[in-house]
């Protein structure tokens, strides 16, 4: 592989960038309202802060010392059965999956720019009427705004790690960090600003179901960009030198700040227009336009600022949902980026397709299974099974059988007396968190 270098602030936007998305901004906010707000919330800072610290610097790792696509990394550092581990490699590149879906929802976005800058819904049951009329008939819109997310996110991977991911992440984050901190100090300045600081601070612990929790944890991973191969694949192009401790950090800093602060404004927003905080998945296409509509002006600049941050999160994740697998076509199959980039890019298009038909009332049923739509299901089996296997395994490989040396030789300057604590969490409680969550989520188990 030829390795093109980040520079240190390119690969850190670069990894944030892929941490913050759909997660942070769409998801984390709705599924904070479903399962009931502040419980649910400190389950999900423990997790990140104790198992996905630990994970993030593991897929790191691998990524840093194998310097390879997803699958030659493990071929590479695995010293015994190597032609068995390079499976382990297969599971991170499922990230291609999620862009069935998530493609399909940056096109959403993209449409509900257009809507800011003219009338917005004036009530809940208008803007839920234009929300599902987009799902169940607007074939042509959703199609059209799809295409235009294809062509983007295609085109950035195209230009390859230097010249097309990193610029495109050290333009969209900055602007996209600050437009989600001036709405923070916008909403800090309006009264149900400490409603909604209790609602998703102060734990109500009877809300915190066992599903509720799975959830929680569940989503720590997604948001952190882990278990895809994302995060791997990019550290393939660190520097050498890197301090991959410190990277984690930022990382896992700037998603958790972000998803916070979209998470306080939101509730806001919504508090102090009476709107209902627990809507699912359409609480930022539904409650919240009618709410940018009860502001006046204001609430038009600000739902294009919002839904225009929403965007840049969306397709900087995306990039590194497609990345592993280009690489790994590159690497493995010889091919020019150029055409790997667009393959990928027509595959997950074309499956976008097909989610999109998955709403569509004249072809829903031919694409549901089980009660959920083409787009539930890839959504489901990623977030729930793909993710959380790739992350036990990723924590397996880096704890029992990378050798021991080649791992401290790292990470043990950077961390000093944490060391043997990291070690103990990547060996021990991570794997055994993701298996029971796992069984969990797909339903194998309850506790
Ligand atoms: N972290 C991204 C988000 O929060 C999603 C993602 C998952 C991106 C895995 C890359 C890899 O939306």
């Amino acid at each position: 592989m030829k390795i093109a270098h980040f520079s240190r602030w390119g690969f850190l936007m670069a990894a944030a960038g892929s941490a913050v998305g759909l997660g942070n901004i769409w998801k984390f906010p709705y599924i904070t309202g479903e399962y009931g707000g502040g419980a649910f919330v400190l389950v999900y800072l423990l997790t990140v802060a104790v198992v996905g610290f630990s994970v993030m610097i593991a897929e790191m790792l691998i990524g840093y010392l194998g310097r390879r696509d997803g699958v030659g990394a493990f071929e590479e550092l695995a010293p015994r059965h190597k032609e068995r581990w390079k499976y382990a490699g297969f599971m991170g590149l499922s990230g291609t999956l999620v862009m069935f879906y998530y493609s399909v929802v940056i096109g959403w976005i993209f449409y509900y720019i257009t809507l800011s800058f003219g009338t917005l819904p004036a009530s809940i049951p208008e803007a839920e009427g234009i929300y599902n009329t987009l799902m169940t008939q607007g074939l042509g819109t959703q199609i059209f705004f799809h295409t235009l997310a294809f062509i983007i996110i295609t085109a950035v991977l195209v230009r390859g790690i230097k010249g097309g991911i990193e610029k495109f992440n050290l333009i969209l984050m900055p602007a996209l960090m600050m437009i989600i901190a001036g709405m923070l100090i916008y909403a800090m300045n309006l009264e149900s600003f400490t409603k909604a600081l209790s609602y998703m601070f102060v734990p109500d612990w009877s809300k915190l179901t066992s599903e509720a929790f799975a959830v929680a944890v569940g989503h720590a991973f997604f948001t952190l960009s882990l278990g895809m191969g994302a995060i791997m694949i990019y550290s393939a192009s660190l520097a050498k030198d890197s301090n991959i401790v410190r990277a984690s950090l930022f990382v896992i800093a700037t998603d958790t700040l972000i998803a916070l602060a979209a998470g306080l404004v939101l509730f806001t927003f919504l508090f102090q227009y009476g709107a209902e905080p627990a809507k699912g998945p359409g609480l930022v296409f539904i409650s919240l336009p009618s709410v940018f509509h009860a502001m006046g002006l204001v609430g038009n600049v600000l739902a294009v600022l919002f839904f225009v941050a929403l965007a840049f999160a969306g397709l900087t994740s995306s990039v590194s949902l497609v990345e592993p697998m280009v690489q790994y076509l590159i690497d493995r199959w010889n091919m020019s980026r150029v055409k790997a980039a667009v393959s990928m890019g027509v595959f997950f298009y074309v499956f976008g397709i097909v989610a999109i038909l998955s709403l569509y009332s004249g072809t829903a049923e031919y694409f549901t299974w089980g009660g959920k739509s083409f787009f539930d299901w890839s959504d489901y089996m990623t977030s729930n099974v793909f993710l959380p296997l790739a992350g036990l395994v990723m924590a397996i490989f880096v704890g029992h059988v990378i050798e021991k040396e080649r791992v401290a030789a790292v990470l043990q300057e950077h961390m000093g007396w944490f060391y043997p604590i990291w070690r103990f969490s990547v060996r021990y409680i991570a794997p055994v968190a993701l298996f029971f969550v796992m069984l969990n989520l797909i339903g194998v188990i309850e506790f």
